[in-house]
């Protein structure tokens, strides 16, 4: 994780969405973040946020663009791939692929410029950018 932050904080496109529009407090980020990771690969319980919701917000400061998205991709499937192999790697970018797939659609449908008030933000989605089933918990 730290590898791929350090990456797309030097990224000429990814730095300044981290560094300058979020200003993004890695130290803080980082255990969120490998929750997340530990839930998405090893089907861990550990991640019970709105990833969706953080990102529509961020969207309605700056548009995360599908070429925004597809560089994400290439650092995270980059970093994967210098750094790890076997199942649990491929897993991490299957699924990155696909969340990112995912969450770039329903961006498209959140207005770039007041983002902030649409069910997409209050928890209505899941981590994926599916809408949530009313059983379903955060
Ligand atoms: C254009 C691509 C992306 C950008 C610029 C981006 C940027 C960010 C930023 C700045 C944050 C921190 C927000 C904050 O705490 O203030 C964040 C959080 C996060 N991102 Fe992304 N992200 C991108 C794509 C993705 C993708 C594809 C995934 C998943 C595969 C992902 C997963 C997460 C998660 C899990 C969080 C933590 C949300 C929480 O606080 O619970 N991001 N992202």
């Amino acid at each position: 994780m730290t590898e791929f932050y350090r990456r797309a904080f030097a990224d000429p496109r990814l730095g300044p969405v981290f560094v300058d529009v979020a200003q993004l407090d890695l130290p803080a980020h980082l255990p969120v973040i490998c929750d997340f990771w530990q839930a998405v690969i090893f089907r861990a319980g550990t991640y019970r946020r709105n990833a969706f919701g953080v990102h529509a917000e961020l969207h309605a400061r700056v548009p995360l663009t599908p070429e925004l998205f597809a560089r994400w991709l290439e650092l995270w499937t980059a970093t994967v791939d210098d750094l790890h192999s076997g199942p649990h790697a491929e897993r991490a970018k299957l699924q990155a692929h696909r969340i990112a797939l995912s969450m770039g659609r329903r961006l498209a449908d959140v207005p770039a410029t007041s983002g902030t008030a649409t069910p997409a933000s209050s928890g209505a989605v899941t981590a994926a950018g599916r809408r949530r089933r009313p059983s379903e918990p955060d």
